[in-house]
């Protein structure tokens, strides 16, 4: 019997958890000033959902869904991104009918069978942010600048830089495309092989392309940006103004193509030095057609999702932050014969609030306060036979290893705050 986790599938521990936690609660505030509500979709649907919805030509649907028959024979996937789920589920529950406006996040785990390294995981976790309705182009800033305030509360925004596109529209990205297959048609011999095959099926993915020589050539290429539609233009001028307006810096990178073939108009990375290869750690823009692709309204959208594997990557190699689990008392009993007695003082703290640990053994009062120690509690109570006998505690500030004696009535009205007056 295999006792292990497939390859780029991991367990999150505990000491790794309140990372994870931090992150999670920081987005959560973060996006409900900005009016977001969370939705939660499963991860199993249908495979066409992800076929029509991320593009036939993508490296995701080609190589990287787990895919496998339903016991009825169906095709389903493993969600690889969250944006196709969330936009079926707009559609089903007729979101649009209930409000103009839907502001939607979600957290949760995505699966993509890639080759794992640091940063780069098969079973990954994404928090997402998927917002329906308006087409203008102050919302597509107001994400952005979302985005760029929930970096600075998690303490990393100096390690992030905001790299900016715009994929024009149906209207101009045809002519872009097409100079493009002749730009990359001339120097058809120098690019690899992978991006020959690109040049047939998905031209601009050579943008993107990893290799030197194809990086060389798509460094001289033609910009979108010269190519955009006046609509496009000023859309994307003003999507600048929106971030320019509250300061948000960022850089023009007109190389940005995203992996999905959704986007239009708007797109976005959050990449950073600090990670080796996997240097994106949000990403995000426009979608304004998948909606009725998909069978929906003609709505628009814009969203992004960040991976949380390299969030806590960020914050535990950049940040020195605390995220050790606090204990505010530990109650050690010296004499077996105390147990009921400690089990009960115990329960009647956790009432007020307070978290408690009690070992119910009979070790040393020295490997009990050890025991304390690593708990990270403040304050340990010990109850020896002497305080038993005369209704008394001892209780023990940690840091400065100052003892006190109290009575036992004390614990009926203890508090955090009465702990730290006590000392
Ligand atoms: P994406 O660029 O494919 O976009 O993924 C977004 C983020 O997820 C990446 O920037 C990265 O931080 C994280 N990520 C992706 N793959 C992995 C992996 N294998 N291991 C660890 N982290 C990973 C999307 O998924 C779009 N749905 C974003 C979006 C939402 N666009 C509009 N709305």
């Amino acid at each position: 019997m295999k006792t292990k986790t497939l390859r780029g599938f991991r367990d999150i521990l505990p000491e790794e958890i309140y990372i994870w936690q931090f992150v999670e609660d920081k987005a959560r505030d973060v996006f409900g000033k900005y009016g977001y509500s969370e939705i939660r979709v499963p991860v199993l649907e249908y495979t066409e959902l992800f076929t029509r919805s991320l593009g036939t030509n993508t490296e995701i649907v080609e190589k990287e869904m787990y895919t496998f028959n339903d016991r009825d024979g169906s095709s389903v996937t493993l969600r690889p991104e969250g944006t196709a789920s969330v936009v079926r589920s707009y559609i089903d529950n007729a979101l649009h009918l209930k409000s103009p406006v839907n502001k939607l996040y979600y957290i949760g785990p995505m699966f993509r069978h890639e080759r794992p390294q640091k940063g780069r995981y098969r079973n990954f976790h994404q928090i997402g942010v998927e917002l329906f309705g308006p087409i203008e182009p102050e919302y597509d800033a107001e994400l952005i600048n979302m985005l760029a305030y929930t970096f600075r509360e998690l303490g990393i925004s100096e390690y992030v830089k905001i790299e900016i596109s715009s994929l024009g529209d149906d209207k101009c990205r045809p002519l872009y495309r097409e100079d493009l297959i002749k730009y990359f048609s001339a120097n058809k011999n120098r690019l690899c092989d992978d991006c020959n095959t690109r040049l047939l099926t998905n031209p601009l993915r050579i943008l993107d392309c990893k290799n030197p020589e194809c990086r060389k050539i798509a460094d001289a290429a033609p910009s979108i940006l010269d190519y955009l539609c006046q609509d496009c233009d000023s859309h994307f001028k003003n999507v600048l103004k929106g971030l320019d307006l509250v300061n948000t810096e960022y850089e023009l990178n007109p190389k940005i193509v995203r992996g999905l073939d959704y986007y239009n108009r708007t797109v976005f990375e959050f990449t950073t030095t600090k990670l080796g290869s996997q240097n994106a750690v949000a990403a995000g823009g426009r979608y304004d057609g998948l909606v009725k692709e998909l069978g929906g309204a003609e709505i628009p959208a814009v969203g992004f999702a960040m991976g949380i594997e390299r969030l806590v990557l960020l914050i535990q190699e950049e940040t020195n932050l605390d995220f050790r689990k606090k204990t505010d008392l530990y109650i050690a009993f010296m004499d077996s014969s105390h147990i009921d007695y400690a089990f009960k003082i115990t329960e009647s703290l956790r009432m007020k609030g307070l978290s408690v640990v009690t070992d119910y053994n009979d070790k040393s009062l020295k490997s009990k306060l050890k025991r304390a120690n690593k708990l990270n509690a403040s304050y340990v109570i010990i109850i020896g036979e002497e305080e038993y006998n005369n209704d008394q505690l001892i209780i023990k500030k940690m840091r400065s290893g100052e003892e006190k004696v109290i009575g036992i009535s004390i614990i009926a009205e203890i508090t955090p705050t009465h702990l730290e007056q006590m000392f």
